[in-house]
């Protein structure tokens, strides 16, 4: 899209604001709910079925559209990385708004949010790693800016709906979690990997300036999980030395890595939260939630002693075989997904994302809380 049709978007979007604000102005009711639209941008954690549509003509069998996946709750593979909803379908939920549409769908109504995440995406642009010979990124093109360059082409057309950038909640992420896998697999060591967080977070932080500029006035940033407790990477880099796990299992450096992220994407969201004081931006915390779920994994309602465990695969010590991964002929899923944490090694359960979704909702792990975004 052009730059001119950009700020005819815009100035579209404000106009469509107006009519939408004297509507509620009309008829608001301090129950009903605030947001009108969700839009989402992210990786395997946010998707909620464009992967399965872009690679459908590139890769035979993708695993996401098999069951188990999304056995639980929608009974039928939707291109989750779930057994169920993720945290973005309990956002929808609380705020009374249907699941938010992929994007890549193009029979979806969007007038009431889209999403745009992509399984595999990161946050810096495939021509970043091209450039520097790291081949292990996938060529899907489908990075955090690319997703925003969607955005901007679907504006014009939501323009004369009810849409309202005012009344849109903008989630943004979790990016930066697979540049670090990506990086990692070009056998980069994790001190290596670390010379990239500056940038990385950099990248997020342009990528929510650019939709403050496109309108939006409230965005949720959330970090990166403790990686370091995740099946794939505690298979993958397994240690014979006791040292490098902390006392729940975990791996001590790649959770290391997930903090200094976290640590600097704070600072960022701090700096804009400073330039921009009309936009609200809540940084929400997954890495705190899931070290509590191992911690006290009955408190939660899962299992104890197997919370490092996940529940779909086909063995091994933490049930995570990238040969034999769920959704391919071998791995089979845990009699009941809900007491588990993780569901494919690399995903976590609907039960494990419905409790970091309320925490994020109504605090403690967003600052603020994403219900105090709704006024
Ligand atoms: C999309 O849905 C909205 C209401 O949710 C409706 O007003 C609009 O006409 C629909 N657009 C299309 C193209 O169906
Ligand atoms: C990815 O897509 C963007 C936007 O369409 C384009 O500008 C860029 O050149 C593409 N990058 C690669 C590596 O194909
Ligand atoms: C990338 O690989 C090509 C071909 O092997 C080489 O010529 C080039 O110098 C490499 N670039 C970097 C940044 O390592
Ligand atoms: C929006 O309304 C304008 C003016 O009425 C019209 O020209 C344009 O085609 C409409 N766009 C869409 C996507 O409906
Ligand atoms: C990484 O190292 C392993 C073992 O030394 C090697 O087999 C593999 O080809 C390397 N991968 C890359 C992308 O360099
Ligand atoms: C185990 O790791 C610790 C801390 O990283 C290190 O000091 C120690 O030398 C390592 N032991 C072995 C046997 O490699």
């Amino acid at each position: 899209m052009t730059m001119r049709n950009s700020i005819t978007a815009t100035v579209l979007l404000f106009v469509s604001c107006l009519l939408c604000g004297s509507d509620a102005a009309g008829g608001y009711r301090p129950k009903q709910p605030f947001f009108t639209s969700i839009f989402s941008f992210g990786n395997s954690y946010a998707d909620t079925g464009n992967f399965v549509r872009l690679a459908a003509p590139i890769i035979p069998v993708i695993p996401f559209n098999n069951l188990p996946y999304d056995e639980t709750f929608f009974r039928r593979p939707t291109g989750r990385a779930s057994n169920g909803r993720i945290i973005l379908d309990f956002i929808a939920e609380a705020f009374g708004l249907p699941f938010v549409p992929p994007s890549l769908d193009k029979t979806q109504n969007f007038s009431k949010g889209a999403n745009f995440a992509v399984v595999g995406a990161t946050a810096l642009d495939l021509s970043y790693f091209m450039e520097r010979n790291i081949t292990s990124v996938p060529p899907f093109n489908s990075s955090l800016s690319v997703q925003i360059g969607w955005f901007e082409q679907l504006m014009p057309s939501l323009s004369n709906n009810t849409i309202c950038l005012d009344r849109s909640l903008f989630v943004m992420g979790e990016f930066g979690g697979n540049d670090y896998v990506f990086l990692l697999a070009a056998n980069k060591t994790v001190e290596e990997t670390r010379n990239y967080v500056p940038v990385v977070v950099k990248a997020i932080a342009a990528g929510v300036e650019r939709l403050i500029k496109l309108g939006a006035k409230r965005i949720v940033v959330p970090g990166n999980l403790p990686t370091g407790c995740i099946p794939i990477m505690l298979t993958l880099y397994a240690s014979p030395n006791k040292s490098d796990y902390d006392k729940y299992g975990c791996l001590d450096k790649f959770n290391g890595l997930a903090r200094y992220h976290n640590e600097l994407l704070r600072r960022e969201i701090r700096g804009l939260r400073n330039r921009y004081p009309g936009t609200k931006i809540s940084s929400a915390d997954y890495f705190r939630p899931v070290v509590k779920f191992l911690q006290k994994p009955a408190k939660f309602g899962f299992n104890g002693g197997t919370a490092l465990v996940a529940c779909c695969g086909a063995g091994g010590r933490y049930n995570y075989n990238a040969m034999a991964a769920c959704g391919f002929p071998g791995a089979t899923a845990c009699a009941d997904p809900s007491k588990a944490v993780n569901w494919d090694g690399i995903h976590l359960t609907e039960s494990a994302y419905a409790d970091i979704a309320g925490a994020w909702l109504h605090g403690p792990y967003a600052q603020p809380p994403i219900l105090r975004l709704a006024h």
